[in-house]
Order: structure tokens, then sequence, then C-alpha cells
């Protein structure tokens, strides 16, 4: 049976229950707005632990000014249908005052790893990013969190704060989730009109030239980061970034070397998309 809980309190306790009843908790942070990719997640922590816990919360910090934190999709009795299914064991919808009461007035803040790529598009992000996940941390206690790896400088990000700052969580980096043509799914993707989705596949074939150039021997992050970026640029409206960095520092690499993420952001009318691959590591996508 799968219990809900509003309150912070609420949630410490259940996964306090957990563990006092010897099983391990596995937690899955989310949005809300669920698809295959969540669920995904949701899977692996099944794999993983005995107590699965799942939360909802549309993060008002992450959000800059201007961006989406209005629209984003709220669809929370479906979310809730779907952790049902799926046996998950509570789920964690706070309201936004129960996680930042007036007076809240702290920040989680990492330094080098939010500095690019996103960072440098959206400046207060991954402050807010961290200080909510540092809160869903502490309210889980011991635990083992999944993210998935489309979100893949988040996941380096809180891999660092989870080590960094001691906190009890082993944080694990789950594979992009993709439709049957390899869009990377994402709860941004309902805003695509069908022409917009069309030309989303921009960035997937993007990532698959930068792939299948480095599978036939080219390793050097100028000439993938290129291949990468001329699709991204004819089918997008706006692009961000199309990166080639250093996997885990994510600055760039001085020169070729075995691994090299391609990450990459851009706008299709009023919706924003990013997607990565790990060259050297990750299937074609
Ligand atoms: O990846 C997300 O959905 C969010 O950034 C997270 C980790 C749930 C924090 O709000």
């Amino acid at each position: 049976m799968t219990t809900v809980v509003r309150k912070p309190a609420g949630f410490r306790q259940a996964c306090d229950d957990a563990r006092a009843g010897s099983r391990t908790v596995g937690l899955v942070p989310t949005m809300g707005a669920l698809h295959e990719g969540h669920f995904s997640l949701i899977e692996e922590a099944k794999k993983r632990t005995d107590f699965v816990a799942v939360t909802i919360f549309v993060n008002p910090l992450q959000f800059g000014p201007g961006e989406d934190l209005d629209r984003y999709p709220r669809t929370l009795e479906s979310d809730l249908a779907g952790c049902r299914e799926r046996d998950v064991d509570v789920v964690f919808a706070p309201a936004p005052d129960s996680m930042y009461p007036a007076q809240f007035q702290t920040q989680v803040s990492i330094g080098e790893l939010t500095k690019p790529l996103e960072g440098e598009c959206r400046p207060a992000h991954f402050d807010g990013v961290t200080t909510v996940v540092a809160k869903l941390f502490n309210l889980a206690g011991p635990c083992t969190a999944m993210f998935g790896r489309k979100d893949y400088q988040q996941w380096k990000i809180l891999s660092r704060m989870a080590h960094d700052l001691d906190m009890p969580i082993g944080v694990v980096g789950c594979p992009i989730v993709r439709e049957p043509d390899g869009l990377a799914l994402s709860s941004r993707n309902r805003y695509l009109s069908a022409s917009e989705r069309k030309r989303a596949l921009g960035i997937v074939c993007g990532l698959r030239r930068a792939h299948d150039a480095w599978c036939e021997g080219e390793h050097s992050p100028d000439t993938l980061r290129s291949l990468a970026a001329e699709p991204v640029q004819s089918d997008f409206d706006r692009v961000d970034y199309v990166a080639a960095v250093d996997p885990d520092t994510l600055v760039k690499p001085a020169g070729p070397s075995s691994r090299v993420l391609i990450a990459v952001a851009a706008h299709l009318g009023t919706t924003r998309l990013i997607d990565n691959v790990v060259l050297g590591e990750d299937p074609r996508p």
C-alpha cells in the first residue's frame, strides 16, 4: 500500500520506521509529472532497497525569473496512481510553505561543478536544487537516492554534495530513458507542438553524429562538439550550449581523452530541452 504524506515530520517518521524495521530506504526525488524515466528510477530503487520513497515537489527555488514555474505540469492524481501501481511505499508531496516556511533563509551552495553548462544559463538553479535535495536527504535519513542522468550535471553535483557534507546517502545516476525515436523523456516534452516534436530530434541527431564519429576513432573534443552542434543549430530556435567536456570535472579537456561528455541545451519556441551522452561509456542514443 502506498501512503501519502504531506508534512516533513510525517515523511521523516515513515523513513525512520522503515529502518527501525530493518528495511533499507530508496529515495526517488521528483517534481512530479511522472513518466517512464521516473518509473525506471522507481524500479531501480525497488531492486536496490526494501522501502521506496518518492517525493513530488515542484521546487520554486530552482526556477529563475521568466522560467516555467507557473506552467510546470502538476499532475498529482495521476502521479499517485503511477506510484500505487508500482507499489511505492511512501509518497511525500509537501506544500511549498511546509518546505519553505516564512522565516526560511538557508542555502546550500556547491562550488566549481555548478559553474559551467546549466550554471551559466540558469544562475541560481543549482543552489535551489542542492538546497531542496539537502532537505529531502535530511528528512529521508540514510538511504540510496536515484537520479536520472539526463540531468547529468545535477547528478554530479548531488554526488559531490553528499560526499563533501558526509551525508549518509548513496547517490546513484540511472541511464536516460528515450522514446523509440531517441528523444529523451522529459516532463517538458508535453509542451512541444507536433512540428517542434519533430525538430526536437535535432539533439538526438547531434548526439548520434558525435557517438558515431567517436566509434570510428575521432577523439578530438572540438571536432566532436562541432559534429553534435550542427543539427542542433539548424533545427532549434536558440542554442544555449553544445559542449564537449570531461565527464567528471565538466571542464574542457586539454586534448583527446578516453571519455567525453557531449551536453546540449537548446530551445524550441518556449520549451527548453537538455540531453547528453558520455562517449566512451554510454550506448548510442
Ligand atoms: O530533477 C528533478 O526533478 C529536480 O531537480 C529534483 C532533483 C527533484 C530537485 O527538485
